[in-house]
């Protein structure tokens, strides 16, 4: 890296990351259209002086859409893990096998409940990892699998189950990026023993910050409750709060989850718009030389938050940032690499509390230190090393697929060895 830390812009996020990319030849994210009960319900919140059944609502219509008992809304999907996390009752030093391609936010309540890391890599040309490539991550340590199903897309999870079960670990799912996608006809979020979702303005589902997690699992739904919304407290009769547990509050704001609810109920219809465009493309772009679509497996939907594709970089005469640069003057605004998703190479204060063997990167409580680097998930590295990729979105229509292709071959014969 270049510049010294301090000298670094913070990252923006939501809306706020967007506001550079407006205003271009395509429709871009944002505004974003918003249930047409949005209103309704906010007012909801509003007209019951800030005492409605918004969040109970929310929280049933997430269970329900996902085939799960219970539902706990968080303020994102960050705190959604990180309540998860605090439900889990690991010990230090427990190890918790991870997919490396994420953002910041799957691991964040891991690190902060003092839980090690591992990141398995991915599957070769894929985002995803695989039952395969989790096997060698797995110690007597390691108490979860923590999946993320990436870009709108789950891996193949019959075999991530089967492996769960077999050593006995608990198996959450991130669903961040990935609302409504499917895996032989099952919901993602509705496979393992917790799922985690975001409701964060740029994500499919975008409604402002928000999160939640669903489960079947009792004793884990009555921690969630506790440790998050209740932030650890019971209530004594005669006396009042205790605090049994060094609980954070994760509480959903209320006019948060009322544009959830809003939101989920025109979800179905935006996402088969998103699938419907995304395969168009897939199907120009398959044509193309030095572009490999990234395929969606059959028995899988794609829920399309981000579209892809891999550039077979060898056939072409610039790297991967003047393609993306040209192809951003082209129009597609947004468009870049990825590789900050890479965690075991972006978690720079991970890496220095490993190398340092700062707690919990100690023995004890941890029983070894995993070594943070790209080179530590090689697949996923190279992986990112070719992958362009841009936010879709359901405003996309057949004549911006057909702009979208029109500029990527503009670059693909302009530079194409
Ligand atoms: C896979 C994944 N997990 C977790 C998060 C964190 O979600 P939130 O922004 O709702 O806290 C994100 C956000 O981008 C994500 O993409």
């Amino acid at each position: 890296m270049s510049a010294p830390v301090n000298q670094l812009k913070d990252a923006k996020f939501g809306a706020a990351a967007f506001r550079a990319s407006q205003g271009g030849v395509l429709p871009s994210v944002f505004p974003r259209e918003m249930g047409p009960n949005a209103h309704k319900y906010v007012a909801e919140v509003i007209d019951g002086g800030l005492q409605s059944t918004i969040v109970d609502r929310m929280e049933a219509m997430i269970a329900e859409a996902h085939g799960r008992k219970h539902c706990v809304g968080a303020p994102g999907c960050t705190q959604a893990l990180f309540t998860t996390m605090m439900a889990m009752d690991f010990e230090p030093g427990d190890e918790i096998v991870v997919s490396p391609i994420s953002d910041y936010g799957t691991v964040a309540g891991a690190l902060f409940e003092n839980y090690i890391p591992v990141f398995a890599d991915t599957e070769p040309g894929t985002g995803l990892i695989s039952a395969e490539t989790i096997l060698p991550c797995i110690t007597e340590r390691t108490r979860a699998i923590l999946v993320v199903h990436k870009f709108g897309l789950t891996p193949d999870m019959d075999p991530i189950i089967a492996l769960a079960k077999k050593h006995k670990l608990v198996l959450i799912e991130d669903v961040c990026q990935a609302i409504l996608a499917t895996y032989k006809g099952r919901i993602a979020g509705s496979m393992g023993d917790v799922a985690c979702f975001s409701f964060d303005a740029e994500k499919t589902c975008g409604a402002d910050i928000g999160g939640a997690t669903v489960t079947d699992d009792e004793a884990i739904y009555s921690r969630l409750v506790n440790r998050g919304p209740s932030r650890g407290a019971k209530d004594v009769p005669g006396f009042g709060r205790v605090h049994i547990f060094r609980g954070f509050p994760t509480r959903i704001p209320q006019c948060t989850a009322a544009t959830v609810m809003a939101n989920f109920e025109i979800l179905p219809r935006q996402i088969r718009q998103r699938q419907k465009t995304a395969a168009m493309l897939t199907a120009m772009l398959a044509e193309m030389p030095g572009i490999i679509p990234y395929s969606v497996p059959q028995g899988r939907t794609h829920s399309y938050w981000m579209y892809g594709f891999t550039l077979e970089l060898e056939q072409f005469r610039c790297n991967i940032d003047e393609f993306c640069k040209q192809l951003s003057q082209e129009g597609l605004s947004g468009v870049g690499p990825a590789r900050y998703y890479l965690l075991p190479e972006s978690l720079w204060f991970v890496k220095e509390n490993a190398q340092k063997g700062r707690y919990p990167f100690c023995t004890p409580p941890a029983s070894r230190i995993p070594v943070y680097s790209a080179a530590s998930t090689p697949n996923a590295q190279r992986f990112l090393d070719r992958w362009v990729r841009w936010f879709w979105t359901e405003k996309y229509t057949e004549k911006h697929v057909e702009m979208m292709a029109n500029m990527v071959r503009t670059v693909v014969e302009r530079n194409h060895r």
